[in-house]
C-alpha cells in the first residue's frame, strides 16, 4: 500500500508554496492543491459577498456599542494569513497532547511545524502579546470533515477577545474596596482556581450580555436564546449560545472566560478576559436561507447579485437560481490498514471539486471469514449552474476510483 504521506508528497514534491512562502513537505503534509486554492480568497473581505455582510453585521455591532469617546474599543483584523504553527493552533491554547483536533485526519498540515489554522483562536495569545485588550479577528479556517450541504473544508470565523484590568472590571461597582481579580482558590464549575468569584461573575456577565445583544442585533430583537454549558481547553467556564430559529435551537457561537495561563503567557497576567468564536457560514445560511455551503464559493452572478445591497442589514432571502438535477454513483472498496474516511473525502474533493454535493457511507461490510472491511459510498454530483450529463459524471467517478486505488491503496470491488 502507498502511504498517505508518500502520496501527498507526490502531489507537491519537496516543497509547497502558500501565499508566497515556501514550506518543506514531510510525512505530516496532508494539504491538497484544491484546499490551497482557497487560501487568499478571503471571501470575508469581498464586497457584498454574504460572508462579508455577516461579518459587517457583527463588526458594526461592536463598533456602535463599544466606544471610548468616539473610538471603537475593539480593533479589527481581517488579513492575517491562515498558516500558523502547531504551537499557535494547539499548545498556545492549552489543547491537551491527545486532543482529537490534533489528529492528522482532522486538520490540514503543511508539515510537522505548520498547519492551516483550524480556528481563529490560534491568534489569541499573539494578539494579546502585541498589546491589544479588545479585538475582533476575521478569517478563513480549515478542517477536514465529511461532505454534505453544511460542511466544507474551509469556512470563516470571527474571534472576539476583551480584557479587563481590576479598575475596569470593577468600575461599575459602588464600593470596590476589598474586591480583587485573583485569589489562591479552588477550581469549580463556575470559576478558575485563580479567579475570585466576583471577578468570574462580572466577566461572565459582561460577556453574556454583550453576546446576547449581538445575537439580537443580527437576528432581531425578538429571538429566543439560551446558554448551554460547553468545554474548550482555552476557556473556563465555557458556554455556547443558542437561538431559536424557525422552531429549532441553533448553535451560534462558543465562548468563555479565558484561561488565565494564556493571559500569563501573553504577559497580561494582571488582567482577566473573555473570548468568543462565531462561524459565519452556518449563520449566513440560516439568515439568508442559503441551501448549500458550496454556494459561497460560486462566482455565478445569479448568486452574487442577490447580495448586492448598500445597507448590510437589509433582509435578504436567497432564491435558488435553479435546481439542476443530481446524479449519484456508488463506489465500493475493501479498506487497507490505516484507512481514514477523511483521506477519501479529500481525494473526492480534489478530483470532483464543487461538483460533489454529498458523500455518504451507505454500507459498511465485514467479511466474517477474512475479517476484511469494505465500504460503499454514495457520491452525489450536482453542478450549481448547469445540468451534468451521466457521461461527464462517469469520467470524474472513474478518476476517483482509480486514484483511490492508487493513492489510498483501497481495492475496488
Ligand atoms: N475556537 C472555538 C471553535 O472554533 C470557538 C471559541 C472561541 C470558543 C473562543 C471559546 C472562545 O469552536
Amino acid at each position: 500500500m502507498v502511504s498517505q504521506a508518500t502520496s501527498q508528497n507526490q502531489l507537491f514534491g519537496e516543497s509547497v508554496s502558500i501565499s508566497g512562502t515556501t514550506y518543506e513537505t514531510d510525512t505530516m503534509t496532508n494539504v491538497t492543491p484544491k484546499i490551497l486554492e482557497k487560501v487568499g480568497k478571503n471571501l470575508h473581505n469581498r464586497k457584498k459577498h454574504p460572508l462579508n455582510l455577516m461579518r459587517w453585521r457583527i463588526q458594526n455591532f461592536f463598533n456602535d456599542n463599544f466606544l471610548k469617546g468616539r473610538t471603537p474599543v475593539f480593533s479589527v483584523h481581517d488579513d492575517i494569513k491562515p498558516v500558523v504553527t502547531l504551537e499557535q493552533n494547539f499548545d498556545s491554547l492549552l489543547a491537551p497532547a491527545d486532543h482529537p483536533s490534533r489528529k492528522p485526519t482532522d486538520s490540514y498540515y503543511v508539515n510537522s511545524s505548520y498547519m492551516l489554522r483550524a480556528h481563529t483562536s490560534a491568534h489569541q495569545r499573539d494578539m494579546m502579546k502585541s498589546g491589544l485588550d479588545a479585538f475582533l479577528l476575521v478569517g478563513d479556517v480549515y478542517r477536514r470533515d465529511e461532505i454534505d450541504a453544511t460542511h466544507y473544508p474551509v469556512f470563516h470565523q470571527v474571534e472576539g477577545v476583551r480584557l479587563f484590568s481590576q479598575r475596569e472590571l470593577f468600575s461599575n461597582v459602588a464600593d470596590p474596596t476589598g474586591l480583587s481579580l485573583f485569589e489562591d482558590g479552588r477550581k469549580t464549575d463556575h470559576k478558575q482556581a485563580i479567579h475570585t468569584m466576583e471577578s468570574a461573575k462580572l466577566v461572565e456577565h459582561d460577556m453574556k450580555s454583550s453576546l446576547e445583544k449581538m445575537a439580537n442585533h443580527i437576528f432581531g430583537k425578538d429571538i429566543e436564546s439560551r446558554w448551554v454549558d460547553a468545554y474548550f481547553p482555552f476557556t473556563h467556564p465555557s458556554w455556547e449560545l443558542e437561538i431559536k430559529h424557525q422552531g429549532e435551537w441553533l448553535e451560534v457561537l462558543g465562548c468563555g472566560i479565558m484561561e488565565q495561563e494564556i493571559l500569563k503567557s501573553a504577559g497580561v497576567d494582571h488582567k482577566v478576559g473573555w473570548a468568543f468564536g462565531i462561524g459565519l457560514e452556518r449563520l449566513a445560511m440560516k439568515l439568508y436561507s442559503i441551501p448549500d455551503i458550496r454556494l459561497f464559493w460560486s462566482e455565478d452572478t445569479g448568486f452574487m447579485s442577490q447580495f448586492d445591497v448598500d445597507d448590510v442589514n437589509t433582509p435578504i432571502t436567497y432564491k435558488p437560481i435553479s435546481q439542476f438535477p443530481q446524479c449519484s454513483n456508488d463506489i465500493s472498496f475493501w479498506l487497507p490498514d490505516g484507512y481514514s474516511e477523511n483521506d477519501f473525502y479529500d481525494l473526492v474533493r480534489t478530483i470532483g471539486g464543487d461538483l460533489v454535493e454529498q458523500v455518504s457511507l451507505v454500507d459498511d461490510f465485514c467479511n466474517p471469514k477474512t475479517q476484511r472491511h469494505s465500504h460503499c459510498y454514495r457520491i452525489v454530483y450536482r453542478h450549481m449552474e448547469k445540468t451534468l450529463t451521466q457521461k461527464e459524471v462517469n469520467v470524474i467517478h472513474e478518476a476517483i476510483q482509480q486514484q483511490a486505488a492508487d493513492l489510498l491503496g483501497v481495492e475496488i470491488r
